[in-house]
């Protein structure tokens, strides 16, 4: 897939909650398709002292308004630089970068997991799988109500289901104590889940040991995002692999978990 260098112009720039904003980035021209798990790299402009970009994954895209929405949570000094971002602002960034989710057949009975900014991928793979929405099981964990971003969009794309570790929305406790993971797993073929690297092993060792089909969206740290630097290299069965380019999104039982 042909990956470009673009100059995007910030539509929008909204703050979802304490630490999480949506990002609305247009591009001058149109491009190809983008696929859930896939993510772009961005230049950090206006902060001379940060010399990487960024990789946020895809949280929404529109072709014919040649726009692609991120979620970015702050964490350190470059995505608290681009929340800062004003609407107007060039973003500069490399994309699309990486390998998507595999997406679900007709008949297949999904379980979807995000945790933290995890849910981005989570929510586009909802938004665009194509299942009946009764076929679809979205479970979304946060330390507490007010680190949840609202979902009221893609209610109608499946089930949804919170956890929150305080027990201020939902069921109290991590994504894994939630009913629908430990007790109704086996009514799903396939999981898919990006979020918290103990969050994601957590699920990936339960889908291995019950033999479900399971994809994790990786969040190493990178720099390049394109195969070079191999800063973002993950020890998998087959040997190291570059996360940026034979991932992010791995099978599991092909990762040394
Ligand atoms: C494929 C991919 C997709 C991503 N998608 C999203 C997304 O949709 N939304 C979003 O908000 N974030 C996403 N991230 C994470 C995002 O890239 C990091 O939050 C960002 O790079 C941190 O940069 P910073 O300058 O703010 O933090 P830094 O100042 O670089 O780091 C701050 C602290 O966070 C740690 N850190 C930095 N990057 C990571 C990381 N990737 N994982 C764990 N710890 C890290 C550092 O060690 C340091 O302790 C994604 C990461 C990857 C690899
Ligand atoms: S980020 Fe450079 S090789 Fe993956």
């Amino acid at each position: 897939m042909k990956k470009t260098v673009t100059d995007f112009l910030l539509v929008e720039n909204k703050q979802l909650n304490k630490d999480n904003f949506q990002l609305l980035l247009q591009s001058p021209q149109p491009f190809s398709d983008i696929y859930p798990g896939q993510f772009i790299n961005v230049e950090i402009k206006e902060a001379t002292e940060i010399f990487l970009r960024r990789p946020f994954s895809v949280l929404d895209v529109d072709y014919n308004q040649q726009t692609i929405t991120l979620l970015v949570k702050i964490l350190g000094r470059g995505s608290k630089k681009l929340t800062e971002a004003i609407a107007g602002q060039t973003i500069n960034a490399i994309f699309p970068l990486g390998k998507s989710f595999t997406l679900p057949d007709k008949s297949d009975r999904i379980l979807l997991i995000g945790g933290g900014s995890g849910v981005a991928p989570i929510l586009f793979l909802a938004k665009i799988c194509g299942l009946n929405p009764s076929n679809v099981n979205v479970l979304i964990g946060a330390r507490s109500a007010s680190d949840h971003i609202d979902v009221s969009s893609y209610l109608n794309f499946g089930q949804f289901f919170f956890t929150t570790e305080d027990g201020s929305l939902g069921e109290k406790g991590y994504v894994t104590n939630h009913p629908v993971f430990c007790e109704q797993l086996n009514k799903f073929n396939k999981i898919y889940t990006c979020g918290p690297d103990l969050m994601m092993k957590a699920i990936g060792r339960t889908a291995i040991k019950k033999n479900i089909f399971c994809e994790v969206s990786l969040e190493n740290m990178m720099a390049c995002g394109f195969g070079v630097c191999l800063c973002c290299v993950e020890d998998t069965k087959t040997g190291h692999k570059c996360v940026c380019t034979d991932g992010p999104v791995f099978n599991v039982n092909d990762l040394k978990w």
